[in-house]
């Protein structure tokens, strides 16, 4: 309704909001990445922007246009999104769509690696833990967003993991999604809204539709729904 008559029920409000995925160097030509393609969260900054929210987008390398009237911040690792966004705070909304990876390789070599770097075997690949950027926000005492939503990706028990996943993140809502099928990179996603107390599945549907309606959503929550 809002977005039909032209209203701008978030306006004055500053919205922060993560997408694609992440990379993560093991040395200056590969790294460590994931399959997100960035639509979901480029669709949600159009929509909340579209109604009137000031949104600052933190971007791992995807191959879309910037949306209009969004101020852009292109980042590579886990590790320098996170800056980008607690430097970006205060925002009034954080909606943590961006697909972190979850690990990087503990050593990232400033020279390219060698196939058979002389007298040395395959080199074994050693991990280490990615800040969680969610939860970091999540759990702030200072400047913490009032409204905090995260994403959840799950092949299984969708609904029950994605409690599981706000409790422990400290989060407000969590949009569930399914990801057995073939919604990574596609055009539809079929996703829940879970928040502290309710449940609701929402039809598959276009990920420009998911993006009007959490956005929507959004609004009746922060207590301006029309405008
Ligand atoms: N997330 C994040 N920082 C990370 C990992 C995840 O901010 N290092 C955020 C994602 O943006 C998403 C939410 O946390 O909003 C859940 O991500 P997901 O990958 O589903 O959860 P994980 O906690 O990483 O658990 P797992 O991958 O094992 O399911
Ligand atoms: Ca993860």
């Amino acid at each position: 309704l809002a977005a039909q008559n032209g209203a701008k029920p978030l306006e004055g409000q500053h919205i922060l909001i993560t997408a694609g995925p992440t990379r993560e160097p093991l040395d200056p030509v590969r790294y460590l990445s994931n399959h997100s393609s960035g639509k979901q969260g480029y669709a949600i900054a159009a929509a909340v922007a579209r109604l009137g929210a000031r949104v600052t987008l933190v971007s791992g390398p995807v191959a879309l246009a910037p949306p209009k009237g969004v101020d852009m911040v292109n980042v590579e690792t886990a590790r320098d999104m996170l800056k980008a966004c607690e430097t970006a705070l205060p925002a009034d909304v954080f909606i943590s769509v961006a697909a972190v990876a979850d690990w990087r390789p503990s050593i990232s070599a400033n020279k390219k690696l060698k196939l058979k770097d002389e007298g040395k075997t395959l080199p074994a690949l050693s991990l280490a833990e990615n800040p969680d950027i969610l939860a970091t926000i999540s759990k702030k005492r200072k400047n913490r967003p009032g409204l905090v939503i995260g994403f959840a990706a799950e092949t299984h028990d969708v609904e029950a993991l994605a409690q599981a996943k706000m409790k422990r993140k400290g989060c407000d809502w969590i949009v569930a999604n399914d990801v057995s099928g073939d919604v990574m990179g596609g055009a539809e996603n079929e996703v829940s809204l879970v928040t502290r107390d309710n449940v609701e599945h929402w039809p598959r549907m276009d990920k420009t539709t998911v993006a009007r309606n959490l956005a929507n959503r959004i609004a009746v929550a922060l207590g301006n729904p029309d405008g």
